[in-house]
Formats: C-alpha cells, structure tokens, sequence
C-alpha cells in the first residue's frame, strides 16, 4: 500500500488476507467482494451459480467455488478448498441467504422452516466452525454474518417467520461466537440490511406502493446501492474495526431507529 496513504485508513488494508464470502453470485455478495478485492483481500466466492463467480473472477481476482450450502458434503468441502487454493482464511462473510415461505406463521410448512434455518443459520454456523482453526493459527480473524432487520421489526403484511428467526439467531450466535473466541483474536460481527433491491425483492420494488412506503419510512433517501452495505463489512473485517465485536449493527437508513 502507498506509504502516502495516512495511518488511519491504511488500517482498512486487507491485503494478502484470505477472504471467504459466501452469496457471491448476486446483489449484496457480490457488491461486497468487490469491496474487500478492492482492498487487496484474496476472495473466495462462494454460490451455486459457478458461470456468475467465473464472470466475477475475471473481474476482480479470487477463487470461484461452486457450492450449494444446502448440501452437506458441499458446505464440509468448501473451507479445505479455499485452504488448499488460497490459504487459510482470516475473514468469513456469511452473505447466503433465502426466504422458502410466504405463508403466514400459522401455516408456514415445516420443511422451508428447516430449510429457512439450515440456510441462514446453520450453514453460517457451521462455517464459522470451519474457519475457526485457521484463524486461531492466524491469531486473528474477522466474521461477519449478515442478517436482516427482519425480526427486529416485523412486517405488517409481509409474513416471514422463519426467516425472521433465522436472521434474529445470527445475532445470538455472534455474541456466544464473540466471547469464546476474543481471546483468539476473532471478532464476529452481525450486520442487519434494511432494503437494497436485489434478486430477492426485485418483486416488492415493481410495487410503487412499497417504494412509496419504504421512502416514507426510511429517514434517508430509501435508494441504497450495494456500496452503501460494502462499507460497513470493509470496517468491521479490517483493522479499521478491530475493538468492535459481538454486535449487530443495521445498514438501513434509519429505518429501524424512528
Ligand atoms: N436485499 C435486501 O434488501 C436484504 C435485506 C435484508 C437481508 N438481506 C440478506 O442479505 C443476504 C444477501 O441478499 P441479497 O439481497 O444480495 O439477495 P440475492 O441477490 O438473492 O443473493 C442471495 C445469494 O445467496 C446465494 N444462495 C442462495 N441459496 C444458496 C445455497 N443453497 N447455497 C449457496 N448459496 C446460496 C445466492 O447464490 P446462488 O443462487 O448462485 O446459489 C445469492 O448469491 C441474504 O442473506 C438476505 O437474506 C437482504
């Protein structure tokens, strides 16, 4: 890095660090692993779509790996990969995430409950475990799992049970994670996206209704890109955000604050 470059954000500097980031196919996983490429992380990029991580590949460096974390032989073979190719990793984003049921809670189906929770909660669960040798060898690491402000608020005629729960376990997850693991020199992190339209919402966003309504109820302007969400992994993954664990913090222009 430029020596010019002054201290304070020199601490934003990732390079050489490897970097698993799962999701990396679409909207905020991809938006991301530009993020950390760009500050000079070696990234692993992680989705079932193996034709969308190639084109990114080519476009930023890393390593495309073609996973379904639904798929336990796929999830247990994904860090030994990246470790074999790229060395192990110092930073996790568990990005990957879906919603299986529209139903309203009282008739959700029990298989996309489980589905829901394997997805969102337990694959990222269990990668932190994957990770976790090659970061206690490193004596640091940084995870962050992303989450939803589901379930911090709920949605009035956009019932999402599972998912809320999912999203809300992460966050018990990371303050467990975050205790036993400090004194390895690993944080873990949740961070907690509002809105940003992506594969997952396209839908809502056709809706002028809900632009209208998600406009009146954000207390910034309600059109974030995927940039808005990058900085905040870059903070919290870098040294930049080095005496910060434990939290969930939201990305949501303000939504959840009024
Ligand atoms: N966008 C928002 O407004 C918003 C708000 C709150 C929370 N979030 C959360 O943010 C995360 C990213 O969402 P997004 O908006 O970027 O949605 P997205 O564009 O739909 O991206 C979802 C990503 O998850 C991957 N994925 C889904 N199922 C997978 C599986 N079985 N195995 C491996 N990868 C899988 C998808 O890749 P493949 O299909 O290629 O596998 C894709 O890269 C999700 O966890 C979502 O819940 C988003």
């Amino acid at each position: 890095m430029d020596p010019n470059i002054p201290e304070a954000l020199r601490r934003f500097d990732l390079t050489g660090r490897v970097a698993v980031v799962t999701g990396a196919s679409s909207g905020l996983g991809a938006g991301l692993a530009r993020a950390l490429a760009s500050a000079g992380a070696r990234v692993a990029l992680v989705a079932r779509r193996y034709d969308r991580l190639v084109k990114l590949a080519d476009e930023i460096g890393g390593l495309p790996v073609a996973c379904d974390l639904l798929d336990q032989a796929q999830l247990e073979a994904l860090v030994p990969q990246v470790t074999a190719e790229l060395g192990g990793p110092e930073i996790l984003v568990n990005v990957a995430g879906d919603i299986f049921s529209r139903d309203p809670a009282e008739i959700e189906p029990l298989d996309a409950i489980r589905k829901t929770l394997d997805l969102n909660l337990v694959a990222p669960f269990q990668l932190s475990q994957a990770v976790f040798p090659h970061m206690v060898a490193a004596g640091r690491g940084s995870i962050v799992h992303v989450s939803s402000i589901s379930g911090q608020v709920g949605f009035p005629g956009y019932p999402q049970a599972a998912y809320a729960a999912s999203k809300q376990g992460l966050s018990g997850l990371t303050a467990e994670l975050a205790v036993q693991w400090a004194r390895h020199g690993i944080r873990v992190n949740t961070l907690a996206p509002g809105f940003f339209r992506s594969e997952i919402n396209d839908e809502l966003y056709e809706d002028e209704r809900f632009r209208a309504w998600l406009q009146r109820n954000t207390p910034l302007p309600a059109n974030a890109g995927f940039d808005d969400f990058a900085g905040a992994v870059l903070w919290l993954v870098s040294d930049a955000g080095r005496h910060v664990t434990g939290q969930t913090i939201a990305v949501d222009g303000g939504f959840t604050t009024q």
